[in-house]
């Protein structure tokens, strides 16, 4: 069965691919990850990742699927009938998808429920010393309050992939995208005006390198491809829904482009607030949930207001790309069962919620629980940043390099020779050499290191 879904035009796949994209890789992750390996000399090495690997990853899975018209596991093989076994490299991708989804509804759903903390005046409560903020959101995260949080935002996203890949999917990313570009410069905004803001611009633009180690490299790598949601079939499927007249080189800048502009919004809105209130940028994961409530509560009255803000905008940011995961996993089931959507989405809906409240539970009671060392939550959590996305981003160049037929390839990126000649030889030379050697490179050294 072959799919007949499709986006309405080239702004909506472009909207909900950046939908996808943005995320709480760039507003959650980004900004830590950059803080804690020098902030400019990480955010050089990410940009470099971002452009010469990520977008030419996102660009290989719009061909693959808009070619194939499958979801991964039948696309590669549908391109070399006489290769089935690159099926599995659809299979890694969307096991991958199956596992990112269900740790991202924990953090959405810790991200949904401070908004509710913020609304309700609990945060502001805790006044500006470090200690009863970081309490407060261990207490949340441990206990079982997030998994209803949890419940209700995989509800919301279900509710939308229900609604169809137009009406839903796209028509939402065009509504909720902009929203929070406003949200997020209004955040910027903020920041910048506090005293002492200037020292967290230049942290974020002048490079410190002592601090970028070979893991630091390797972190760039993998929040690259998290970022833009590429090395996992997502963009594959999000590609088989691209209107055929659109040139894929340009959507996939797009989306590259505004991509990498929100995860550097995102420390613009951050760090400068951090330095001014005194914190330390590299706070880790608590960053967001520990970090920045201080910095909110230090601002008086307002902060209240702008906190909620900033979680709104976080949990904006989780839903778009909540639904892409969902979206992807739900038509590879249906097409391989031949299930109804509605009846698909349900399943990959029960099955990732369920999952992710064990994730959810394994920060808290079920901690002692540990594999290699790390409690549940952290093992997926390094698998799906460090090794799977890499790994399946470096199968999917190859097999578009050097597997699939030059032909064909050459064919839809220029849809049918009319567009993107002109790009289509640096394309294909980086798809071939560039991309999998630097994936090696950084994989085998990050993992050595
Ligand atoms: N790109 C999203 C983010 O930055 O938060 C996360 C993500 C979504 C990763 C979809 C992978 C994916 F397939």
């Amino acid at each position: 069965m072959t799919q007949q879904k499709s986006f309405s035009s080239n702004l909506g796949a472009i909207m909900a691919a950046v939908g996808s994209a943005v995320g709480l890789g760039n507003i959650w992750r980004f900004p830590y990850t950059c803080g804690k390996y020098g902030g400019g000399a990480f955010l050089i090495v990410y940009i470099c990742f971002v452009f010469l690997i990520g977008s030419v990853l996102m660009m290989s899975e719009f061909v693959i699927g808009r070619r194939a018209q499958h979801t991964p596991i039948k696309a590669f093989p549908a391109l070399r009938p006489d290769r089935k076994g690159w099926g599995l490299v659809g299979l890694l991708g969307i096991v991958t998808s199956f596992f990112i989804l269900s740790q991202y509804l924990v953090l959405s759903g810790w991200t949904t429920g401070y908004i509710w903390e913020s609304l309700s005046g609990s945060l502001a409560a805790l006044g500006t010393s470090a200690a009863p903020i970081s309490n407060y959101f261990s207490q949340f995260s441990t206990g079982t309050k997030p998994i209803l949080f949890l419940v209700i935002f995989a509800l919301l996203g279900l509710f939308i992939v229900l609604g169809g890949v137009q009406k839903g999917i796209e028509n939402v990313s065009k509504v909720l995208m902009p929203v929070l570009v406003v949200l997020i410069l209004v955040l910027c905004v903020r920041s910048l005006t506090l005293p002492g803001a200037v020292k967290g611009v230049e942290y974020l633009f002048s490079p410190d390198f002592s601090k970028l180690t070979g893991e630091g490299i390797l972190a760039a790598l993998g929040q690259a491809l998290f970022s833009l949601s590429v090395g996992m079939g997502i963009m594959l499927v999000y590609g088989s829904y691209i209107p055929v007249n659109d040139n894929i080189f340009k959507t996939a800048m797009w989306i590259t482009v505004c991509d990498t502009l929100i995860a550097i919004l995102a420390g613009v809105a951050i760090f400068p607030a951090v330095f001014s209130c005194g914190f330390d940028p590299a706070g880790g994961p608590g960053l967001v949930f520990c970090v920045l409530p201080n910095v909110f509560n230090t601002m008086g009255g307002a902060g209240q207001v702008f906190s909620t803000i900033f979680f709104i905008l976080l949990m904006v940011a989780a839903l778009t790309s909540a639904i892409s995961l969902l979206e992807a996993l739900t038509a590879t089931l249906c097409e391989h069962t031949g299930t109804r959507r509605g009846i698909g989405a349900g399943i990959v809906f029960l099955l990732t919620t369920l999952l992710g409240v064990v994730f959810s539970l394994s920060v808290g009671p079920l901690s002692h629980i540990k594999l290699a060392g790390y409690t549940l939550f952290d093992f997926v959590d390094r698998l799906n940043s460090i090794y799977l996305p890499p790994l399946c981003a470096l199968l999917t160049v190859i097999f578009l390099g050097w597997v699939m037929p030059e032909t064909e390839v050459l064919d839809e990126f220029t849809n049918h020779g009319t567009v993107g000649r002109r790009f289509y030889g640096v394309f294909r030379f980086v798809a071939r050499y560039v991309a999998p050697v630097a994936l090696i490179v950084v994989m085998v050294s990050g993992i050595l290191s």
